[in-house]
């Protein structure tokens, strides 16, 4: 092992994410909670109009997260106990997790190496009698071959449900991701681009399927808490189905308008940091940049590199901690879900039944990137991968 002579440390500790809140957030929430109206309200059907208005959609719903969009995207398009959905192992346990919640079977196909989106290549010979619905994952924030799975969905009657989590805002041949498919499902989780603490939203173009997501998302109630709690508005409501609790609040709606306006200003800064890394890491013995075939439509939520396991002394494990040593927070996206315990033992699934996926599983980790870094902040990262690459190359 050569170990460095000095070790570059940052003095604070660099977490792998934040968000980018500010002044006009705060106020807004102050004046959410002072106007009295805690829950859903006027503030979420503003965020939802502006919403639909940035991405171009006909229909958006806000809800309390990604998780609830996806279960209310399947349940309307009446996914239930047989059926099986088309998805990658390489997401979320949420992804998946909506699928068995309907009584329905994820189906894992394999990711391509590079973009670790899902091979639409193998998408085919996973359909069977059952198969339903395709959901396909916008990993890191770049788009899948969107054209290619629509034609898959069209010529076998299936329905397709995008997972945006990642993906505000990525373009897909030029156009917002928000519009292709039956129904896209986005996150305002803490962590993502556009942030709400919790929260997310159904984007349609669907009439019918937006009636019924927004049927279910309170109750599948005929009748929302702001309608009734009006001056004039009448008490009385029915249910026309058993539905969920899924309605996002005002107050993070509050947050969410500020945020959306600054999606653009967001989206900039992480190009830039993914610019800088990837310059950075050019032609560098060690690590693999994120495979992109265009920087500016990807999102960017996500930096994975992955290790040149045969050109390094350590693993992909210890080279996390060698950063952690450097005071740099790195996470890995994800672990692949069959070999989750859940999965491998409910299907049977063995690691190499997915090989692309578990062989990336191995050498992949996620760097900081995110609006609220600094330029400083981004050297220091691109210093501590570095400096761990010459102490541990071949
Ligand atoms: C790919 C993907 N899908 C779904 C989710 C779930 O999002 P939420 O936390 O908003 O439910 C996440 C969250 O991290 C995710 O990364």
């Amino acid at each position: 092992m050569n170990t460095p002579k000095t070790l570059r440390v940052r003095e604070n500790f660099l977490p792998f994410a934040a968000p980018m809140v500010g002044q006009e957030e705060v106020d807004a929430v102050v004046e959410c909670v002072r106007s009295g109206w805690l829950t859903t309200g006027h503030k979420v059907k503003e965020f939802e109009k502006k919403f639909a208005e940035a991405i171009g959609c006909r229909h958006a719903l806000a809800v309390n997260s990604c998780t609830a969009a996806l279960h209310l995207a399947l349940e309307a398009i009446g996914v239930g106990p047989g059926d099986e959905v088309i998805t990658t192992p390489m997401t979320f346990t949420a992804t998946a997790a909506v699928v068995e919640h309907l009584g329905a079977r994820p189906v894992f196909v394999d990711c391509e190496p590079g973009t670790l989106n899902l091979d639409v290549r193998q998408i085919e010979s996973h359909i069977t009698p059952r198969t339903k619905a395709i959901l396909p994952v916008h990993f890191a924030g770049q788009a899948c071959d969107m054209n290619a799975i629509l034609e898959i969905a069209r010529r076998h009657g299936l329905k397709v449900i995008e997972d945006a989590a990642h993906a505000i805002p990525t373009r897909y041949q030029g156009r917002l991701i928000g519009t292709l498919s039956d129904v896209t499902c986005f996150s305002f989780y803490a962590t993502k681009n556009v942030t709400t603490g919790e929260g997310g939203m159904v984007a349609t173009e669907d009439d019918a399927l937006a009636q019924r997501m927004r049927l279910m998302h309170l109750h599948g109630m005929s009748r929302d808490a702001w309608k009734r709690y009006q001056e004039g508005g009448s008490w009385s409501y029915e249910i026309l189905a058993p539905g969920f609790k899924y309605n996002l609040s005002d107050v993070a709606a509050a947050i969410g308008i500020p945020q959306l306006k600054r999606c653009d200003e967001f989206h900039a800064r992480r190009l830039a940091i993914a610019r800088r890394y990837h310059e950075a890491f050019s032609g560098l013995s060690g690590i693999e940049r994120p495979a992109t075939p265009d920087m500016e439509s990807h999102a960017w939520h996500l930096y994975v590199i992955q290790l040149e396991r045969d050109r390094l002394t350590i693993d992909r494990d210890e080279f996390i901690r060698e950063l952690g040593r450097r005071k740099i927070g790195v996470s890995v996206h994800f672990i692949p879900l069959h070999i989750q315990p859940y999965y491998r033992d409910r299907y049977g699934y063995a690691p190499g039944d997915l090989p692309n996926a578990y062989a990336a599983f191995q050498r992949i980790l996620s760097l900081p990137i995110y609006a609220k870094m600094t330029d400083e902040d981004v050297e220091d990262v691109i210093a501590a991968v570095t400096d761990t690459l010459e102490a541990f190359r071949r």
